[in-house]
């Protein structure tokens, strides 16, 4: 189903092609669909990709259940196509796939969160392992040339790190249902590989920016900041995690589309690690002004098991052009300035989606 009427409140979007590298468009690469375009990631994707190459057709394909997802997008953009439909669903894929003669598919589209699959994993299975298999064999039927797949940095959890650093190479060794069901999508998409469709794995680290749904450490913590409110600590907050800023994850997606080669895995890493307690410290100072940032602290208990606090090397993919451009610190600035401005009318109800009871 077309989605002509839905978007109803939504604020004014600018297509941010921020460090988006212009490739020579290319033939037989025109019509580019993204499941799960209706998200975080998906929908910037969708209108860095739209703005950049003014030629193609970028097709949002979403079930659009999702808090505020209709907001991030921009019904104004002429050569993005917004469909609504479930990726579970055969005919809502073969019908998008064949109206609009899609070349190449990026599939965003999972439960994408660690603490959401160690409370139901069989769910996560469902969505990343099926679910892709699901959209896979709608591109083997209907002759889509590419597909992207996004898969995670958590497939390698505790598995052994050569030289400090995970590579490709590395055999996954996942320490929580999200990792796990990512690490056996891949399975699946080395499969497809084998039966004709060119497929591109891509293992991401913690991808932040604006208009994240603020259940992530990142926009979570701004937004309880910015209501008054403690920010939450898991465990001792020595986890070390590895981030990318939004606009770098969009250009990575790009530079594969364009230069990836079949069949291969691409890390996509962060030159920027931190400790979540320095990070919500960083972003306690910003915007509190506190300088005892323990009192603005809530610690919790941890994850039962964390992957190795190690980096992924990701010269495969700094090889065929890709490079990240914007640091941590300009990056949360960046991110914290678009919450202050936009979180209350993106999302409504902040307080009662933080579990918090306003001050
Ligand atoms: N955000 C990160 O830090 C990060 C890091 C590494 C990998 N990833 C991966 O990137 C992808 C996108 O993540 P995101 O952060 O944008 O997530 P998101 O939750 O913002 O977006 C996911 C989108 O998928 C849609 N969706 C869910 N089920 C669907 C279905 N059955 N049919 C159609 N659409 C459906 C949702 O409506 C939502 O809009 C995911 O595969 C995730 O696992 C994310």
């Amino acid at each position: 189903m077309a989605v002509n009427d839905q978007m109803t409140n939504a604020p004014t979007l600018n297509s941010d092609a921020k460090g988006m590298t212009a490739f020579e468009p290319q033939d037989g690469l025109s019509n580019i669909l993204i499941t799960g375009g209706g998200g975080f990631i998906g929908s910037q994707l969708a209108y860095s990709l739209a703005a950049t190459y003014p030629d193609y057709r970028v097709v949002v394909f979403d079930l659009f259940n999702y808090k505020g997802s209709l907001n991030n997008l921009d019904r104004r953009v002429q050569n993005v196509s917004i469909f609504k439909g479930d990726i579970f669903n055969d005919e809502d894929l073969s019908t998008a796939i064949m109206a609009y003669q899609i070349d190449a598919v990026i599939h965003l589209s999972a439960q994408t969160s660690v603490d959401a699959s160690l409370a139901t994993p069989y769910e996560s299975s469902k969505a990343n392992v099926v679910g892709t298999n699901v959209v896979l064999e709608n591109c083997l039927k209907h002759g889509v040339k590419k597909f992207v797949h996004m898969s995670s940095a958590d497939v390698y959890g505790k598995a052994e790190a050569p030289g400090g650093k995970f590579r490709e190479d590395v055999a996954p060794r996942p320490v929580n249902p999200y990792g796990a069901s990512k690490a056996a999508s891949e399975l699946i998409v080395h499969e497809y590989q084998a039966r004709g469709v060119d497929t591109f794995i891509v293992r991401a680290s913690n991808v932040y920016g604006p208009k994240q749904f603020p259940d992530k450490l990142i926009p979570k913590s701004i937004t309880l900041l910015q209501q008054g409110q403690k920010v939450m600590i898991q465990g001792t907050g020595e986890d070390v995690k590895h981030w990318l800023y939004i606009s770098d994850v969009s250009n990575a997606f790009n530079v594969i589309l364009h230069r990836g080669v079949p069949g291969e895995v691409y890390n996509l890493g962060s030159h920027h690690a931190s400790t979540n307690y320095n990070l919500c410290s960083s972003m306690i100072k910003t915007i509190t002004g506190a300088t005892d940032v323990e009192l603005w602290m809530n610690k919790v208990p941890g994850r039962p098991v964390v992957g190795k606090p190690v980096g992924m090397d990701f010269s495969k993919l700094e090889g065929i052009g890709w490079t990240q451009q914007v640091g941590l610190e300009e990056g949360v600035a960046a991110t914290v300035k678009w919450y202050g401005d936009n979180a209350a009318k993106w999302w409504g109800n902040l307080p009662q989606i933080l579990g918090i009871t306003p001050k």
